[in-house]
This record gives structure tokens, sequence and C-alpha cells, in this order.
């Protein structure tokens, strides 16, 4: 017999690229059993919130506090500002799919690092390929940079509709930003009726 029985292979063992989860269900099991040491410092694992069935999938950053507090993304005082931008062009918050790129919170909202990134992605895009919405509305620069992988200022992309997966997808500035500078909301309310006419276009 050999002397170190090889450790058998579990799901969260195999390399991310290889992974192939059969539903969002299977996929956010896997989530909450990764081990990873940002999952250390949070309070929960966030995957997801709304209508996993939605033809609008909205990808942020990473949870902040509150987020971290009640182990769903968007709930604080940026959730509030998408919600007002969503209802603005006739969409609730409950029929949209929200995620973030990175499942946990980094210890004092800092940004996520580029391996944190990277550990996180092969999940992301199992969960936007199991999720297959009409179009996809990414928030900030940590989701438009790790999903279109592209250095590109949101500036420069928004107005326009990228590819990802097939699924067409529109860049916008992230509600803490906007809270900060309110002055590019008008600019983001255009993003919103830009998400809203691709959206109706694909009916
Ligand atoms: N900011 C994000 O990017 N995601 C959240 O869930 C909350 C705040």
């Amino acid at each position: 017999m050999e002397k170190s029985a090889k450790k058998q292979e579990t799901e969260s063992d195999i390399p991310c690229e290889k992974l192939n989860f059969s539903s969002l269900d299977a996929l956010r099991q896997a989530v909450f059993n990764l081990d990873f040491p940002l999952k250390k410092t949070a309070r929960h694992t966030v995957f997801s919130d709304g209508a996993p069935d939605s033809e609008v999938m909205i990808i942020g950053e990473a949870p902040g506090q509150d987020e971290d507090e009640q182990g769903k993304p968007f709930v604080g005082q940026s959730g509030k500002l998408l919600s007002a931008m969503l209802s603005s062009v006739g969409l609730s918050r409950s029929e949209v799919y929200i995620s973030n790129i990175v499942f946990w919170r980094p210890p004092g909202n800092r940004t996520p690092s580029a391996e944190e990134i990277a550990f996180c992605m092969p999940y992301v895009e199992q969960h936007v390929k199991l999720a297959h919405p009409k179009v996809l509305l990414l928030l900030g620069g940590v989701a438009v940079k790790s999903i279109l992988n592209t250095s590109e200022a949101i500036s420069r992309l928004r107005g326009s509709i990228s590819a990802y997966l097939g699924i067409p997808t529109i860049a916008t500035f992230h509600p803490a930003y906007l809270l900060r500078s309110p002055g590019q909301k008008a600019l983001a309310f255009r993003d919103f009726i830009l998400l809203k006419k691709t959206l109706l276009s694909q009916h």
C-alpha cells in the first residue's frame, strides 16, 4: 500500500478552471465552503440577493460593513442609492439579481487585492453563466476591470455596451462614488436608461 494515501479530491480542491457547477445552489454551497484568509476576518460570506432568475444581474465590488453584518450585498447607503436608481427606470431591487466580485468584506473596507479578486473570479464567472441574465450591469472599477479585463476608466467605457460571455454588459459608476460625487449621478442615470433600453431590446 502507498505510504501516504492520496487525499480524496473535493469540489473546492479542484482548480477553479475545472469547476462546472450544475446549479446556482451548488455554486452557492461551494462558495460558502471555501476557505480563504478574507473569510476569517468577515462575519458572513455574501453571495447574492434578489431574483436568481432575473433578466438583470448586477455586480459590485465587495461587501461593506452593513453587508458583512447582514450577509447580503448592497444593503447599506450604496444599496439605497442603487435601489433608487433602479426604481427611476421602473425596476425594483427584488426583481434584479445582485452580487459582488469578492464574497467577503476586506478589513476596513479596503479595495480587494489582485489576489483576492483572482481567487473569486472563477466563481463569479460560473455565477454569471448559471444566472444567464439578459443584461449585466457592472458597478465600479473593480467589477469593470475584473469582468471586462480592461484598464479603461469607467468614464470612457460607460455609455456603450460591452459583452461578457455573450451577455450585453453595461459599466457604470459605483454608488459609493456617486454618494461622494453627486455631480456624476446624471451620467449614471443615463446608464440605467441604457440598461432598461437594452433589456427591452432583448424581448
Ligand atoms: N459596495 C459593493 O461593492 N458591494 C456591496 O455589496 C456593498 C457596497
